[in-house]
């Protein structure tokens, strides 16, 4: 599966009746977890075939990507999880990092008030405190089956036995290799020159989860990994201490719903962005007929580009963390204000960012990331977000430990209207405070159908993660592609500032991009990464399970 390429999309996905899709994906009749390694979603499905349920899966797959995957995966950083239950319940987990309590408002500026560059991102600084142990034992404690000593064998195991390291994994090692070294030293573990099909061990890490699998969450926050964590950050320059660690507490949220034609979406609310602009941009897209448009045509990727662009410009103006700025969430996301929006769109020409502000809004209400997808044979469904930021986040690597530390500071606004690593610029609602939680794109999501689970979605990709979420569930339900094909199909990205219309690199015709330009659309003409790398789960009309596995990741579907 993992050879299925842009070129078998082409094929795939022109010239099909579309009524009975067929599935391209992998096929599997009761449970399923799609991640970026299948290490990662491997331990999950064995946990689920041992009797274990989705959330026990979560915690299995979680920390297995930690292990399997020190790019993104992590017990350094943290994250969001969305889950949907058996019966129709729907909550969410928010175990996103928080900045420590020494933390403020200037911290990134110089004596002139500029963002001083490579300081939110480089060094100890960029660290923010890790939410990751918390969340996994959180679900645990709430909806987990078998005993977290179980859960965790099998996670030992792997960080014993090793991992191999893939092709693309090689690549990415080296293209980091020099700035791992640079924040630590050159007998770090990840110093080594590794090649494809080397086997790397982690010895420390398994010392770190099985003081974990015996003392609990409180190992991680109290115990002697927190003081082993917080001595090596002190020596760093960095500025957390035990009593950040001690006060950092996972917190349950109410999902944010919306609907879009007949499905209900449930993704997440702040502190992160993505629920909300996910909403908003497909309840600005719900009054066009993109299916006549077709599939990745001008006119569609005009209207779509048209919404993310006034979306993104509402996330920088209005959103940060709940607990700390007042959110309008009802007024940004309601009929009128989104019909208004796109009353200044014109089909014959683009809005330019620079004409487009956050719109007029009365605050009169009361008060380098992974992504996996699950399903259990229970009917319950888990979306999970998680990140380092960063492609192995601030590149701090406790070697004692055995993980990576986040750069998720990156994540806050350092100056109104700077842009951080992903272009994205923000305001007081997103300043830095000390325990403040830093804004978010990551869009775990979860679709119903007629009252039935339809989708389990989401992605890592910064910025791009909304519009790639997005984009998948347009290609199954609007253009009726296959779970696979959905995630296959090539992706393009607006988010207001910097307004350039980004698109993988050799995937759109040049005729779709010249009539674009025509408009006024300013093209991004750089070659550019991927967007976003999704892993997702379509339930079929027969009730079986089709994986999408992003081939540009390693990533992997497994089920029974
Ligand atoms: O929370 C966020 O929006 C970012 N820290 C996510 C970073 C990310 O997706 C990097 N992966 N490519």
């Amino acid at each position: 599966m993992k050879k299925i390429t842009f070129l078998s999309y082409f094929i795939f996905s022109f010239g099909f009746a579309q009524e009975n899709i067929n599935p391209t994906g992998l096929v599997a009749s009761k449970a399923m977890v799609v991640s970026a390694r299948e290490e990662a979603s491997k331990i999950g499905v064995e946990i689920m075939r041992k009797g274990g349920n989705a959330f026990d899966a979560m915690v299995g797959t979680e920390l297995a990507l930690a292990v399997a995957f020190p790019f993104a995966g992590n017990i350094g950083g943290g994250g969001f999880m969305i889950y949907r239950r058996g019966n129709g319940e729907v909550g969410s987990l928010d175990y996103r990092e928080k900045a420590p309590l020494a933390a403020s408002k200037d911290m990134f500026l110089d004596k002139d008030g500029n963002v001083i560059k490579g300081k939110s991102t480089e060094t100890a600084l960029a660290i923010g405190v890790p939410g990751t142990v918390a969340g996994v034992f959180a679900v645990h404690k709430k909806f987990g089956s078998l005993r977290i000593s179980e859960i965790l064998k099998p996670v030992i195991a792997l960080a014993e036995r090793g991992v191999v390291v893939t092709q693309k994994q090689e690549k990415s090692l080296n293209d980091y290799r020099d700035a791992i070294i640079k924040v630590n030293d050159s007998t770090t573990l990840f110093a080594t020159h590794f090649k494809a099909n080397d086997t790397i061990k982690y010895p420390a890490l398994a010392n770190t989860l099985k003081r974990i699998a015996k003392h609990g969450r409180n190992e991680f926050y109290k115990g002697e990994t927190a003081k082993i964590l917080v001595d090596y950050l002190q020596k760093k320059g960095g500025i957390i201490t035990l009593e950040d660690l001690a006060k950092y507490e996972a917190k349950w949220r109410k999902p944010l719903q919306f609907t879009y034609k007949d499905l209900k979406i449930t993704s997440m609310s702040p502190p992160s962005s993505g629920g909300i602009c996910l909403a908003q941009i497909m309840k600005m897209i719900a009054p066009y007929d993109l299916a006549k448009m077709g599939h990745n045509s001008a006119e569609a990727i005009q209207v779509i580009v048209e919404a993310e662009r006034r979306a993104y410009a509402d996330r920088s103006q209005f959103l940060g963390d709940p607990d700390f700025v007042k959110i309008p969430v009802k007024a940004l996301l309601s009929d009128d204000y989104l019909k208004d929006r796109m009353a200044t769109f014109n089909v014959d020409k683009a809005s330019l960012s620079s004409e487009i502000k956050e719109g007029n809004i009365t605050y009169n209400e009361s008060t380098e990331t992974t992504h996996y997808s699950i399903v259990d044979k229970f009917g319950n469904a888990i979306a999970a977000t998680t990140t380092l930021n960063d492609g192995y986040g601030s590149k701090y690597y406790c070697d004692e430990l055995g993980f990576f530390l986040n750069n998720e500071m990156d994540d806050f606004s350092a100056k109104p209207g700077s842009p951080n690593m992903f272009g994205l610029v923000g305001n007081e609602a997103n300043s830095i405070a000390p325990q403040k939680r830093m804004l978010s794109s990551m869009t775990p999501t979860i679709v119903e159908k007629d009252g039935k689970l339809f989708m389990v979605v989401g992605t890592p990709g910064g910025s791009t993660i909304i519009t790639s979420v997005l984009q998948t569930i347009l290609n199954v339900y609007e253009y009726k592609f296959s779970m696979q094909d959905a995630v296959n199909a090539p992706r393009f990205h607006h988010q207001w500032l910097p307004d350039l219309v980004t698109f993988e690199p050799n995937t759109f015709d040049n005729t779709t991009i010249d009539k674009l330009k025509a408009k006024g659309y300013l093209i991004s003409e750089k070659t550019t990464p991927v967007i976003g790398k999704v892993d997702a789960i379509l339930v079929l009309p027969n009730k079986n399970l089709e994986g999408g596995a992003d081939f540009r990741g390693d990533d992997t579907a497994v089920g029974f």
